[in-house]
C-alpha cells in the first residue's frame, strides 16, 4: 500500500513525503516507517530542520497503531536523525557533531602480500584473548559474536524433552534432514536456491574451512586471500603448508584487476572470500564484484570459497551470495549460526556443489562422524518456533544503532589522522590508522585500562599491512563511549610521542650538519 502524506494532511510537513507500508512484507511495519523516514532524509528529499509528519495523522493516515509510529520515530530518533521538539512534533535533525558520518573513507594504499615465513601466532593470540576477557568489567571490542537470545534456555529445554532415538545416537554426517531444510529455507530468502541434499551440517563453519582447505590444497599451494582477511583462515592455511597470496581490499572488495594478474602467474588451487560482511572490515561486495570474481575463477579455473559468517546480520539489502550466481560448480558456500544465535552451539553449514558433494561427505565423517545432535537439534527448535527472525532483526536493529553509537565516538576522540569503514551490518568496523604507528603497545596499554581490542596486524597475511584495529560495536553506548575515549587518548599519546621523538632526532641531526630522518625511515 502506498499512502500519500503531505499538504492534504492537516498535521503534515510542508512538502509531501510518501510514506510506502507492504503489510504482506515479512519487516515489521514500524521498521518499514523508519527506513522510508530515514531513505528520505539521506537521499536529501527531507531536509534538516523540516517537520515530520505528527504521530497521531502518520498512524491515522496509514492505519497503524500510534505505538508503531512512536517506536519507528524513536529509532530515527536515537540515530540522531530527527529530533523531538516539546510541544511542536518531530523535525529533521540538523547535520551536527552528533550525526554520524555514515561515509566509508577506506582506501588503503598497500601491495600484493605474500608473505616469506608462517607467523604461528594466532593461536596464542586467540587464547590470550579469551583470558582477558575474563577479567570484570572488561570492555571487548575484540569480541566476535552476538548478545545471547534470551529465550534460548527455554526452547533448548524443550529440544531436550524427549531424547529419542535421532538425539541419542550417532547421526549421518550431512546432519539431520529436518534442520538441513530449515537452512535451505533461510537460504533461499538470500536469494540461494539450496535443497537439503545440497547441504552439509558442520561443527562450526571453521570445520567447513579445514575440510575444504583438505579437499582443495596440497603443501606448497598458492592459495588466493583477501588482505586484510578472517585471521583464522590465515592460521588454516599455515596449517595446511598453503603458499598465500594477500589481495589488497579496496571499498568494493578485493582488487580484481590485482587477482586476475596472480590468478595468471601463479595458478592458485583455491580464492577464499567474505563477500558479505567481510572479517575485519566490514565491507559488502556490489553484485558487479561478485559477478566478475566468479567469472575470473572459472576461467583461470580456480575455485571459490565464500565464507558469509554475518550475512544474517545485515542493515541493508544486500545482493545474492557469490554462490547464487554458480552455474557450473565453482564455489562451496559457508554458513553459520554462531553470529546470530550462539557460538557454543558449534552449529554452521556448508552448501557445496555438484563437483565435491559426495567427497565432502566421507570428509565431514571422517573429521568427527557427525556435529552434535543435540546442538543441532536446539538450532532446529528455535528455528521451527518462529523466535529466531524476531531475533535477528532485534539484532540488526540494537547492531546498527550500537555502530551509530562507535561512529560519532570515533568522530570525537580518534586521532584525525584516522579513517574508518562504516559497515552496513555485522558486529565490527575497521579503523585505518597513520602509517609508523606501533599498535601492539596501544593494544597492550588499553587492556591494563580494562579495554580489550583485536590488532589489526592478525589479519594480514605474514602480518605485513598497514598499522589498523578492527573494533566491535555491540557494546552499550556507555561502554563505546568509554572504551573509545581510552582507545583515542592511548593512540594520540602514542602519535605525539613519535612526532617528539622525530624532532628531538631532527634537531640533533641539524646540530651535528646530518640530514634529518623522519620517523618512518
Ligand atoms: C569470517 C568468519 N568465518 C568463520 C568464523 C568461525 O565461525 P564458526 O563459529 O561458525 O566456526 C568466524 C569467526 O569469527 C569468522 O569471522
Amino acid at each position: 500500500m502506498s499512502v500519500l502524506v503531505g499538504n492534504d494532511d492537516p498535521f503534515a510537513v510542508a512538502r509531501t513525503v510518501k510514506i510506502l507500508i507492504e503489510r504482506e512484507s515479512n519487516t515489521p511495519i514500524y521498521l518499514q516507517i523508519r527506513d522510508r523516514v530515514k531513505h528520505l532524509i539521506q537521499s536529501g528529499a527531507m531536509q534538516p530542520g523540516e517537520q515530520l509528519p505528527s504521530i497521531r495523522s502518520l498512524a491515522e493516515t496509514i492505519h497503524v497503531n500510534k505505538l508503531t509510529v512512536i517506536e519507528a520515530y524513536g529509532m530515527l530518533e536515537a540515530d540522531g536523525l530527527i529530533q523531538a521538539r516539546q510541544g511542536s512534533g518531530y523535525f529533521v535533525s540538523h547535520v551536527s557533531a552528533n550525526s554520524p558520518n555514515l561515509e566509508s573513507t577506506f582506501a588503503p594504499a598497500q601491495a600484493v602480500v605474500i608473505p616469506e615465513q608462517p607467523c604461528g601466532t594466532f593461536c596464542k593470540l586467540y587464547t590470550t584473548l579469551l583470558q582477558a576477557r575474563q577479567k570484570p568489567g572488561v570492555i571487548d571490542f575484540g569480541v566476535g559474536y552476538p548478545h545471547p537470545p534470551e529465550d534460548l534456555a527455554r526452547i533448548a529445554r524443550r529440544a531436550m524433552a524427549d531424547i529419542g532415538e535421532s538425539l541419542f545416537n550417532y547421526d549421518f554426517p550431512q546432519g539431520q534432514h529436518l534442520l538441513r531444510k530449515q537452512i535451505a529455507q533461510i537460504l533461499v530468502q538470500l536469494g540461494l536456491d539450496a535443497s537439503p541434499e545440497d547441504l552439509i551440517v558442520t561443527t562450526g563453519s571453521q570445520q567447513g574451512m579445514s575440510m575444504l582447505l583438505q579437499h582443495y590444497v596440497r603443501p606448497g599451494d598458492w592459495v588466493v586471500v583477501e588482505s586484510p582477511t578472517y585471521a583464522g583462515f590465515l592460521a588454516l592455511l599455515e596449517n595446511a603448508g598453503a603458499r598465500v597470496i594477500g589481495i589488497p581490499m579496496t571499498a568494493e572488495g578485493m582488487n580484481l584487476d590485482l587477482l586476475e594478474q596472480y590468478l595468471q602467474s601463479h595458478r592458485p588451487r583455491l580464492i577464499y572470500t567474505i563477500s558479505t560482511l567481510h572479517n575485519p572490515t566490514g565491507i559488502t561486495t556490489p553484485q558487479s564484484h561478485r559477478k566478475r570474481l566468479l567469472e575470473l575463477a572459472e576461467q583461470y579455473e580456480c575455485p571459490i570459497l565464500e565464507d558469509n559468517a554475518y550475512e544474517g546480520l545485515s542493515f541493508e539489502a544486500i545482493p545474492p551470495p557469490i554462490k547464487a550466481l554458480d552455474r557450473n560448480g565453482w564455489v562451496t558456500y559457508l554458513g553459520t549460526f554462531s553470529k546470530t544465535l550462539m557460538p557454543g552451539l558449534r552449529v554452521g553449514y556448508m552448501v557445496t556443489n555438484q563437483h565435491n558433494r559426495s567427497i565432502l561427505k566421507d570428509q565431514k565423517l571422517l573429521h568427527d562422524l557427525s556435529s552434535s545432535t543435540v546442538s543441532q537439534a536446539i538450532v532446529s527448535e528455535y528455528l521451527a518456533s518462529g523466535h529466531y527472525r524476531r531475533h535477528v532483526t532485534h539484532l540488526r536493529n540494537t547492531y546498527e544503532q550500537r555502530r551509530n553509537s562507535m561512529l560519532q565516538a570515533l568522530e570525537r576522540y580518534f586521532p584525525e589522522e584516522a579513517s574508518w569503514t562504516v559497515p552496513k551490518g555485522g558486529l565490527f568496523l575497521w579503523v585505518q590508522l597513520p602509517d609508523g604507528l606501533s599498535v601492539q603497545p596501544v593494544c597492550r596499554d588499553a587492556i591494563a585500562q580494562n579495554v580489550v581490542v583485536a590488532d589489526g596486524a592478525i589479519f594480514f597475511p605474514g602480518q605485513q599491512g598497514y598499522p589498523a584495529m578492527r573494533l566491535s560495536f555491540l557494546h552499550s553506548p556507555e561502554d563505546i563511549e568509554h572504551g573509545v575515549k581510552v582507545l583515542g587518548n592511548l593512540l594520540k599519546r602514542s602519535l605525539m610521542s613519535d612526532r617528539n621523538r622525530s624532532h628531538t632526532k631532527a634537531v640533533a641531526c641539524s646540530m651535528k650538519g646530518l640530514p634529518s630522518l623522519t620517523a618512518t625511515d
